[in-house]
């Protein structure tokens, strides 16, 4: 039997949701290149396609911002949670329990579908008040007369967001929403392959997304332009990192072997809300990192990821660095949730092999004659 670290190049499902080609840098949704996605839609048009396998009409859009609105609530107890949680908790701990109390607490017989729009639309309300809480904040009610990621900034920040700032997070929570076979996705599918419940696979995917390998790589990234401090010293710092073996934070990728077409989005983004925010300095050395680490690194099929530039948006979205991967599962559960769904049209139980190197037959010893 052969063993793949790591599951590398082992297909687990077919997919009608998600295309890569990490040679070309091309990311497709439902077969739509991610490029016109970001420039014509909106968050709300492409969940709805990644659920539903289409775009969808006025009509259709319509009544999915309608649920949306009317999810917009979490229960009195996982407020309460939320206000007594222990304010330096991780914030994708917080987000794991409070999910798994709506999973507790929903006991409507339903459409999964219906359960996973209901999801979407509470995992920004569990975020926002948590935040608010924790920094000694009133929490802000959702306001029905605006988009799912509109409602998001607003009751993060307490006031509406401009344009700019509702753009760059619609574009930034779609380049998000899902990415063919990552850890997470597949964490999620091994929970559903049982025939548990949705909430305890997307329970099993927050858990995934918490670790740095997946989910944190944006708020390192920002950390380093932080560090780095200004354009002047980009040159000596990637040096004296990749000398000393340490690597780039939001470069490379282990399947994208050219730019990843999410970081080229994100980078206009960046710069526009940077400008606005008055953080272009944070910018200025990023796309100083982004041409000095490709002229070393391009070499190597190493080139920024969609972390590169995620942290300094999300930052200037507002978002506290350690709430970045909570942000990443407010879209990424819109993937999760359909790969779920996917799955179970033809479902099989996820159980892999383990190749056995221990030893056979060993003489039993009583435990008084153990050493
Ligand atoms: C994402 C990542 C884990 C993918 O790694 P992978 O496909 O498993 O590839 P490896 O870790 O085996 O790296 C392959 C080679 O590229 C180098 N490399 C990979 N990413 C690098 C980076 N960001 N900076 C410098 N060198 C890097 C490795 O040192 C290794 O070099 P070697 O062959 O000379 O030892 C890796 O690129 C990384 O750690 N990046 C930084 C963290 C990050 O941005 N993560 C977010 C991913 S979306």
């Amino acid at each position: 039997m052969e063993l793949k670290k790591g599951l590398e190049d082992v297909a687990i499902k077919e997919t009608e949701i998600t295309y890569i080609d990490g040679q070309l840098g091309r990311l497709y949704y439902r077969g739509y290149p991610i490029y016109d996605l970001t420039e014509f839609s909106t968050f709300d048009e492409v969940a709805y396609l990644i659920w539903f396998g289409k775009l969808p009409n006025r009509k259709e859009l319509q009544d999915l911002k309608e649920k949306f609105v009317e999810e917009r609530k979490i229960s009195d107890s996982i407020t309460d949670y939320l206000r007594k949680v222990r304010k330096d908790a991780n914030p994708m701990d917080v987000l794991r329990t409070a999910v798994s109390q709506i999973g507790l607490e929903d006991t409507r017989p339903g459409d999964i579908r219906e359960k996973a729009i209901s999801l979407a639309s509470k995992i920004p309300i569990i975020i926002s008040y948590f935040s608010r809480l924790r920094d000694g904040k009133d929490i802000v009610e959702p306001d029905p007369s605006l988009s799912h990621v509109e409602n998001f900034l607003y009751m993060l920040n307490g006031n509406k967001p401009s344009q700019v700032e509702s753009r760059t997070m619609d574009v930034t929570m779609i380049l998000h929403i899902d990415h063919e076979m990552n850890a997470s996705t597949f964490a999620c599918l091994v929970v559903a392959s049982t025939l548990s419940d949705l909430y305890s696979s997307v329970v099993a995917g927050i858990s995934a997304l918490k670790g740095p390998l997946h989910g944190g790589a944006n708020a390192e990234a920002l950390k380093q332009f932080m560090e780095i401090g200004s354009k002047e010293n980009v040159t000596d710092y990637i040096m004296k990192r990749l000398e000393n073996g340490q690597r780039i934070m939001g470069f490379g990728h282990r399947i994208y072997k050219t730019y990843d077409p999410r970081a080229r989005i994100l980078k206009d983004y960046a710069k526009k809300i940077t400008e606005e925010r008055g953080n272009k300095e944070l910018f200025a050395i990023a796309e100083k990192v982004d041409e000095i680490g490709c002229k070393i690194l391009g070499k190597k099929g190493i080139y920024p990821n969609v972390d590169f530039y995620a942290g300094i948006v999300l930052y200037s979205l507002g978002f506290n660095p350690d709430l970045f991967p909570t942000v990443f599962a407010s879209s990424r559960v819109v993937g999760w949730t359909a790969h779920v769904m996917e799955y179970l049209k033809d479902n099989k139980l996820i159980r892999p092999k383990a190749i056995y190197r221990g030893e056979i037959g060993r003489k039993y010893i009583d435990l008084d004659s153990r050493e």
